[in-house]
Order: C-alpha cells, then sequence, then structure tokens
C-alpha cells in the first residue's frame, strides 16, 4: 500500500535530483510544454480516479462480475495516488523552470462513471491515453534528462494499463509487444471532451471520433464511426478508416464503408478517419496530419481472454466460455463503447463541473455497517466506506487500512 502524501514528499526532490544542475532555468518551448501537457492529464486522471472511487459502493463493484470489491478498489486507489504525485512532481518540475502550470480545468466525467463497468472501461482507454501521450511526448522532449524523467512516468502509466487490462475481465494484461504514440493534438481528441472548460490549453485538438458500434467489437466486426467532421462536406465513399497498432510501420486503410477489423489484433487499436488512403505513419514526428479529418479513437479488441482477468471478474464478462458464470447478472460494456462514451462526453458534459461526489459518510476514520464482514445483513459483504490512505478521499466499499 502506498501512502501518497509521503510520495508528495519524495516526489519533487526525486524528479529535481536527477540532475540539479540542469533541471532548474529556462527551457526549450517544447519541454515546458510536454511537462505542461502532461501535467494536465495527470490532473484529468486523478479527477477521474478520484469522484470513481468516491461514487461506487461495494455492490456496485460486485455487480460487475468482480469477485471482490475490494481488489479494483485496492488498485484504483494506488493508481489515483500515482497521478496526483506525477501531477505534483510535474508542476513542482514546471516551477523550477519559472513556468506557471496550466490550473483550474474543469473535468467533467458524467458519462463514464454510469456505472463500474463503464468507469472500468473508460479507465482502460483513459490509461492508454496516458501511455501514448507520454510516448509522443518523447519526440518534443530536447533534454535527455527530462526525457528520461518523463520516461519513469511513462513505465509506470504502462503497468496502470496492464492492471486495467486485466480488471477489464476481457483483455490481455500485455497484449502486445509494441504500443504506439500520439502526438499532443492527438490526445486531445480523446482527453479534451472530458475538460469543460476552466483552462486554457495551448495545442490544437484533432477533431474526437467516436465508433458507435455497441456490441463486442472483434476481428470481422464492421466499425462504424461518429464526428462532426463526418457530415457530407466530404462524401462518405471518399473517406477512409485508418487502424494504427503497435509495432507496425503504417496504418491499415479501408474505405469507411468496408472498415472491418482484420483478424490478428489483439490489444488496443488507433482508429483515424482521413480523406485519402494513403497509410498513416506509425511515428508522431513523420505522420501526415493534413488528412486526419477525426480522431484517433481507441477500440480495445480483445483477441486473447486470460484466466487471470476472468478470476478476477468473472466470466460473465468475457463470454469466452460459459464455465465460469457469475451468479450476478451484469451489464458489461466493450471498450469500444467507453471510447464512444469518452467522445459524447463532450456533448453531454454540463459546464457547470463535475457535481460533488456523494459520500455516505464524513467521519473520519473507517466507518463499518452494522453486519460487519458477514453476509448477514441483506446488503452484502464488505459494506464500509471510509477514507482513502492519505485521508484526502470518502471511499465507498473500501476497508482501507488500520494503520496508516
Ligand atoms: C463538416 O466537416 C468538415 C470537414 O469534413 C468540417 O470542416 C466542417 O467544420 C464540418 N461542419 C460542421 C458543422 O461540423
Amino acid at each position: 500500500m502506498r501512502y501518497s502524501t509521503a510520495l508528495f514528499a519524495l516526489a519533487a526532490p526525486l524528479l529535481a535530483s536527477a540532475a540539479p544542475a540542469r533541471f532548474y532555468g529556462k527551457r526549450a518551448d517544447s519541454d515546458i510544454l510536454v511537462f505542461k501537457f502532461a501535467d494536465v492529464l495527470e490532473q484529468l486522471e486523478s479527477a477521474f480516479y478520484e469522484q470513481a472511487i468516491a461514487k461506487f459502493k461495494d455492490a456496485d463493484f460486485t455487480a460487475a462480475g468482480f469477485s471482490s470489491s475490494q481488489i479494483p478498489i485496492e488498485q484504483f486507489l494506488n493508481i489515483q495516488a500515482d497521478e496526483a504525485t506525477h501531477s505534483v512532481a510535474l508542476q513542482a518540475a514546471l516551477k523550477s523552470f519559472g513556468e506557471t502550470p496550466i490550473t483550474g480545468c474543469k473535468f467533467n466525467f458524467d458519462s463514464a462513471l454510469t456505472d463500474v463497468a463503464t468507469m472500468a472501461a473508460t479507465a482502460r482507454v483513459v490509461e492508454n491515453v496516458g501511455v501514448t501521450a507520454y510516448l509522443g511526448g518523447a519526440t518534443l522532449l530536447t533534454d535527455p534528462v527530462l526525457l528520461t524523467a518523463a520516461g519513469s512516468i511513462l513505465t509506470v502509466e504502462a503497468r496502470h494499463q496492464t492492471i486495467l487490462n486485466v480488471l477489464s475481465g476481457t483483455g490481455t494484461a500485455i497484449p502486445a509487444a509494441f504500443d504506439f504514440a500520439f502526438t499532443p493534438s492527438e490526445v486531445l481528441a480523446l482527453a479534451g471532451p472530458f475538460i469543460t472548460g476552466g483552462c486554457e490549453i495551448p495545442i490544437p485538438a484533432n477533431t474526437p471520433l467516436g465508433l458507435t458500434n455497441t456490441g463486442t467489437v472483434a476481428p470481422g466486426t464492421l466499425l462504424k464511426f461518429q464526428a462532426s467532421s463526418i457530415n457530407g462536406t466530404v462524401p462518405e465513399d471518399s473517406l477512409f478508416c485508418q487502424m494504427l497498432v503497435g509495432g507496425a510501420p503504417f496504418s491499415i486503410p479501408l474505405p469507411l464503408s468496408q472498415c472491418v477489423v482484420p483478424e490478428g489484433i489483439n490489444g488496443p487499436v488507433a482508429l483515424f478517419i482521413t480523406t485519402d488512403g494513403q497509410p498513416l505513419i506509425n511515428n508522431v514526428r513523420d505522420r501526415a496530419q493534413n488528412k486526419v479529418i477525426a480522431g484517433p479513437a481507441l477500440a480495445f479488441i480483445d483477441t486473447k481472454p486470460e484466466l487471470i482477468a476472468q478470476v478476477i471478474r468473472g466470466a460473465s464478462a468475457s463470454g469466452s466460455n460459459g464455465q465460469q458464470q457469475s451468479s450476478t447478472s451484469t451489464r458489461t460494456i466493450s471498450p469500444a463503447e467507453a471510447s464512444s462514451i469518452v467522445v459524447s462526453a463532450g456533448a453531454t458534459a454540463t459546464d457547470a463541473g463535475a457535481p460533488a461526489p456523494t459520500s455516505t459518510s464524513s467521519t473520519d476514520g473507517y466507518a463499518q455497517a452494522p453486519a460487519g464482514n458477514g453476509a448477514s445483513s441483506g446488503a452484502g459483504p464488505n459494506q464500509y466506506t471510509g477514507k482513502s490512505a492519505d485521508g484526502k478521499i470518502t471511499v465507498n466499499g473500501w476497508k482501507g487500512q488500520t494503520s496508516a
């Protein structure tokens, strides 16, 4: 169990001590931009988990197929603490450059926090966006010391991604041998819809792209899209979808009307809409952006479900074999659906900022439901509400630690 308060104190000196002599003072514009943008993404991720943890109760997790609510909640708490710590460290670094971090952003995750399944699938998308963002930032960083500092965050985002793949119930922990990178503008196509104002991000955003498929997306599935730029201005039969996977030199271009997921894909796929069929280059420095009219969207094509995920999340989440059907009837959501939720967030988010998380207890320490651990109350086992280890978040369904 990590304690974010301890990490907060450590993080800035750790980053700064990597090379004190070179870490301070004026930096290249692109270095500053990458750090500022990364910090906004960390704030977004941290707020997402904070609201998710505060909103959902023990029973919400078990209803989503988790064998125990404590398993996902423990991971979400750890991930949230990491993201908050990353933001603190990045802001400290920016201040040491004489720069002001971007603050005040309002985030609205209402569309992604409707239920645990939606939240977990969206988290998987959000975390992969983090990986692609840091990887894409690497091209823009001019100082190898800052590159290493950013890399030390990237590796942790990738671990988060792995855990979320497992928590998805359907995914492969480590689905592919390579990841892919996004430019900041591409990242904003995915993250932007959750940012409802309050801050100025000096980066143009690509047009968000949503998948409208509602069922499981698998090899053979014809992908359907929505975007404000797919509106008839350019005839749809002249548009192309482009699928980009890690490790491939180019994307796979297909006419939009024949955008079928090919065999042999497992894990995250970046989807773009372009006005010609020229493949997109799989590196952010050389990728031609002028033909991209929407995207990327992120979909997870889960073709190799693993036992580890099925143990933690009932087989009902995977549906791949009927042997471990959970007794609870669950609504599952595919990560492709999560992708469209990410995009529709922009349309549904209000500008009033996210509502305060509903907490059922404001007591310090850990309040325990009368029935204790037993299942005798009828309200389900392990009905807890309490503070996270750092005392910052009220957590429903979390037993918490006995000492901190
Ligand atoms: C329609 O799409 C084009 C590009 O395909 C874009 O330039 C234009 O702004 C879009 N119109 C609306 C109303 O979104």
